[in-house]
């Protein structure tokens, strides 16, 4: 996709890899891009490019997006990053984790991506990315809640790459190792900046790679699964 004559729409824009991702894709030369959160006032220094259009999202509020897809109607390139995480096994978190973390990373994606197909493709085309993640290939037991959703948003990623593929709408699925963002805050392990993957991000959406694996973490394991996933099944097992 050619990210210079894109109008994107990023959510969860307001920290972590959403606010690198706004930044990147404006370094990259993008016409203009919707940062939408859901307290706008927290877009404020990033909307001094006048490039930024910063608008107000909840993910999970139907109301939400549907006044976003009126508003935002020249989008071409939709970025579903905002996502939840809730630490605990299947077997102990409680029944809200899982909705929560369904809510807003399988949910929110299918809603956002619903509600935008169609502006993209009265735009004549574009592109639909959903963040997902590493363990959405092999499970973290401790991770549970949130691999089980982000494995769901990845088969929906899949089913929307089929249905969208006549409508000249592509579907990239990311999927970043750990990241040093507020959501691993306090988790000791080696992390990519947010920065790093979210400059990797563009240039797979702009080299039209389907599957993005933005940080040496990923790449590696990516390999490893091909190779033998029950391999990293076993291996995530034990973390
Ligand atoms: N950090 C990692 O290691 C890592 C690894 C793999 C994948 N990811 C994925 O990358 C994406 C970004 O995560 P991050 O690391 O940047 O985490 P983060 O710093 O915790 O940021 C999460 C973002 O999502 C937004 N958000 C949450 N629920 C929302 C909702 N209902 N509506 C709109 N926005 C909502 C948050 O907004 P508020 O400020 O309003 O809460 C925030 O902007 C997520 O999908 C995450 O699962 C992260």
């Amino acid at each position: 996709m050619n990210i210079e004559q894109s109008v994107a729409l990023v959510t969860g824009a307001n920290r972590g890899i959403g606010r690198a991702l706004v930044q990147a894709l404006l370094a990259a030369g993008a016409a203009k891009v919707y940062a939408a959160a859901r307290s706008v006032e927290k877009l404020n220094d990033l909307a001094t490019d006048l490039r930024v259009v910063a608008v107000p999202i909840d993910v999970t509020d139907d109301r939400s997006i549907t006044a976003l897809a009126k508003r935002a109607a020249d989008v071409t390139l939709l970025i579903n990053n905002a996502g939840v995480l809730d630490f605990g096994s299947v077997l102990d978190a409680p029944q809200n984790a899982f909705e929560r973390n369904f809510g807003t990373n399988f949910y929110g994606v299918l809603s956002m991506s619903r509600a935008f197909a169609p502006v993209i493709e009265r735009n004549g085309g574009g592109a639909i990315v959903n963040i997902l993640t590493l363990v959405a290939l092999a499970s973290m037991p401790g991770l549970g809640v949130y691999n089980a959703s982000k494995a769901a948003a990845w088969s929906l990623t899949q089913s929307l790459r089929a249905a969208l593929s006549g409508r000249k709408i592509a579907v990239y699925g990311v999927f970043p190792g750990a990241v040093d963002t507020d959501m691993l805050a306090g988790v000791e392990m080696p992390k990519t900046s947010p920065e790093d993957v979210a400059r990797s991000v563009v240039a797979g959406i702009s080299q039209c790679v389907e599957d993005i694996f933005p940080d040496p973490m990923s790449a590696s394991l990516y390999e490893a699964w091909k190779k033998d996933h029950k391999a990293v099944e076993k291996q995530f097992a034990t973390m």
